[in-house]
């Protein structure tokens, strides 16, 4: 397994910086060194709760925009994470068969779109190999874009989240341009950049059928001008070659994400590089990532590693010890649902109601993380105020 090691939901299971700072950015402003002095105490981060650029500390990332809400990666989705005050909204990108970028969570689209219902597309349904994971359902890359635009997004979960399914088929699959253009939109209208944070998913699956991800994106990252070191956007990728292809073509900031500490990246699968997360969170793996990226996004789990009954146990050094060599951390998932929060602020018994969700947010804003990923970014939002104003 290569992601989804926050138990991330779905058919298959399916940040700023402290000091880091804007000399790592390159995002004008504060020096690393004085944001450091800014710093009031264990968390890391100053009373103002802003960092560099006017991106607000600790950052609250909606995962695949307000996906506790909405259908995951539709506009509507994002929508109503801006709207709730999110300081980036999330996509992650796969390909059609012709080269477009489009916002889903994996290229098997079975779950997360109306085609299974589609007679016009049943022959399109295969078993293929994924990262090591045979899959069966229909793929993105399969499809044209005009093809894929005519399905209809639909919620992931609706047995967990029985309200989202009002959404289903209200919205199309996104392509990352017009992602791009509603967020250039929203940001004129607001007056203030739309932060994106934005995800290559299989991208050596990808490259092996033709379909490389990074070009096309940095092509878009370039026509949008989010292709500076300064630029509104991070880019992110479970792959470190991929974040390393990324770096040569665009300057825009970059996070490797973390899976569990046992698991290795799929390039590393394919490259017969033996190491795994374990290895890249230890000082020297974290130095190798600070050679081509700004930050990390782990597993919650690796802030704070749970124990056998899912209680929190003590945190690891992993926030020190990426900060030490200039990382920022966006670690993920934080989501309301007991089934996705610790054992110790799960309440009651049913697995689909919310638990103590400020709770958890307490704890892990306390460890000076950089920002979060949330289903439900309204809750992370309150969890900050509560936090900041400690
Ligand atoms: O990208 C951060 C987080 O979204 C990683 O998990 O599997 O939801 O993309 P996933
Ligand atoms: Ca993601």
């Amino acid at each position: 397994m290569t992601q989804g090691a926050d138990r991330t939901p779905g058919r298959r299971a399916v940040l700023g910086a402290a000091v880091l700072g804007s000399a790592a950015l390159g995002i004008g402003g504060a020096t690393a060194a004085h944001a450091e002095e800014r710093h009031s105490g264990p968390s890391g981060h100053g009373s103002s709760g802003h960092g560099p650029h006017g991106l607000a500390v600790p950052t609250v990332i909606a995962h695949r925009g307000a996906s506790g809400y909405r259908p995951e990666h539709t506009l509507g989705s994002y929508q109503l994470a801006l709207d709730m005050g999110a300081h980036i909204i999330e996509q992650d990108l796969v390909p059609t068969k012709d080269g477009h970028l489009v916002c889903r969570h994996e290229n098997d689209i079975t779950g997360t779109t109306d085609v299974s219902a589609r007679p016009e597309f049943a022959s399109r349904r295969t078993t293929k190999s994924v990262d090591g994971t045979s899959l069966t359902g229909w793929f993105t890359e399969d499809f044209t874009l005009a093809e894929l635009k005519t399905l209809r997004a639909t919620e992931r979960i609706p047995a967990s989240r029985q309200e989202n399914t009002l959404y289903d088929g209200r919205w199309t699959v996104p392509t990352f341009e017009e992602v791009l253009r509603w967020a250039e939109q929203e940001g004129r209208r607001r007056g203030r950049p739309v932060w994106l944070h934005v995800e290559t998913k299989h991208p050596t699956y990808f490259r092996g059928i033709g379909l490389g991800l990074e070009e096309p994106l940095a092509k878009l990252l370039r026509r949008y001008g989010r292709h500076r070191a300064n630029s509104p956007v991070f880019l992110q990728s479970f792959e470190p070659s991929s974040i390393e292809r990324l770096a040569k073509l665009v300057s825009s900031p970059r996070v490797v994400l973390l899976s569990g500490a046992a698991t290795r990246p799929w390039d590393f699968v394919q490259a017969g590089d033996p190491r795994t997360v374990a290895d890249l969170v230890t000082p020297e793996g974290l130095a190798w990532i600070a050679s081509y990226a700004q930050g990390i996004g782990p597993t919650l789990d690796l802030v704070v590693p749970r124990d056998a009954s899912g209680k929190l146990g003590a945190p690891t050094t992993l926030v020190r010890d990426a900060h030490a060599k200039g990382l920022l951390l966006h670690p993920y998932t934080m989501r309301n649902e007991n089934s996705f929060l610790p054992a110790d602020f799960r309440r009651g018994t049913d697995p689909n109601a919310y638990g103590d969700a400020f709770g958890a947010f307490k704890v892990y804003f306390e460890q000076g993380i950089d920002g979060i990923f949330t289903d439900n970014p309204d809750t992370g939002l309150l969890a900050r105020e509560d936090f900041l104003a400690r």
